[in-house]
């Protein structure tokens, strides 16, 4: 799927994520706060709250409407965030992150594992990487992406064929239903990969 499908869903739609996914919540209310880029932000949910929690938060998406969203949430929330159009499969920022995170993200293999290589390229020394995702819904996809779900098992081998060094906290499942304000809640198993850079192999 590329920009201009996801330009024209956000176009479409009123806005759906307002709360932040509670799993990336819980996880990263056992972080430090300090400086973290979101790669493939959408309507940006999960970095305002972030931003709000004491972070400073860079966000990327491909596009223009996602970030529109966020800029215009962000400036009546009166949070700071530094948005970016950009693609997360090139984007190679100057700084490093105390936090580098995604939150379903659904892409083909070759993709993904180039989405994970920079994200770990992103990374600060001892800092952490979370991939939040699905490996199995009953979501009425209006695309069929089920095929790009994946298990934590997966997230996690690829991670380590990209930084063999970093180290796995942790990789699990979790069967939860996500509530979609507009339209019925989905059930999702829900994936978590949570991993630490110790070195810069
Ligand atoms: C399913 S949405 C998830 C958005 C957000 N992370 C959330 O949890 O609500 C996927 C997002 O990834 C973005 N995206 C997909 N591929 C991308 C790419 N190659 N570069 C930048 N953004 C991308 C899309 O524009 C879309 O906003």
């Amino acid at each position: 799927m590329n920009s201009e499908f996801w330009n024209n869903y956000y176009q479409e739609q009123s806005t759906i994520w307002i709360q932040p996914d509670e799993v990336f919540a819980t996880e990263v209310a056992e972080l430090t706060s300090g400086n973290a880029l979101e790669l493939g932000a959408g309507e940006g949910a999960d970095c305002l709250f972030l931003a709000k929690s004491g972070w400073q938060v860079t966000a990327i998406d491909f596009s223009q409407k996602a970030i529109d969203r966020i800029n215009r949430q962000a400036d009546k929330q009166e949070i700071t965030i530094n948005t970016e159009v950009n693609d997360i499969l090139t984007y190679q920022p100057e700084q490093q992150f105390d936090l580098v995170y995604m939150v379903f993200i659904h892409l083909p293999l070759a993709e993904r594992k180039q989405m994970l290589a920079n994200a770990v390229n992103a990374l600060a020394l001892g800092g952490t990487l979370l991939f939040i995702g699905i490996a199995n819904s009953d979501m009425d996809c209006d695309q069929e992406v089920s095929h790009l779900f994946s298990p934590a098992k997966d997230i996690a081998a690829l991670l380590l064929e990209v930084a063999p060094d970093l180290h796995i906290e942790k990789q699990g499942h979790l069967n939860r239903t996500i509530p979609m304000p507009d339209k019925q809640s989905f059930k999702a198993e829900t994936i978590i990969v949570k991993a630490k850079k110790l070195s810069n192999k």
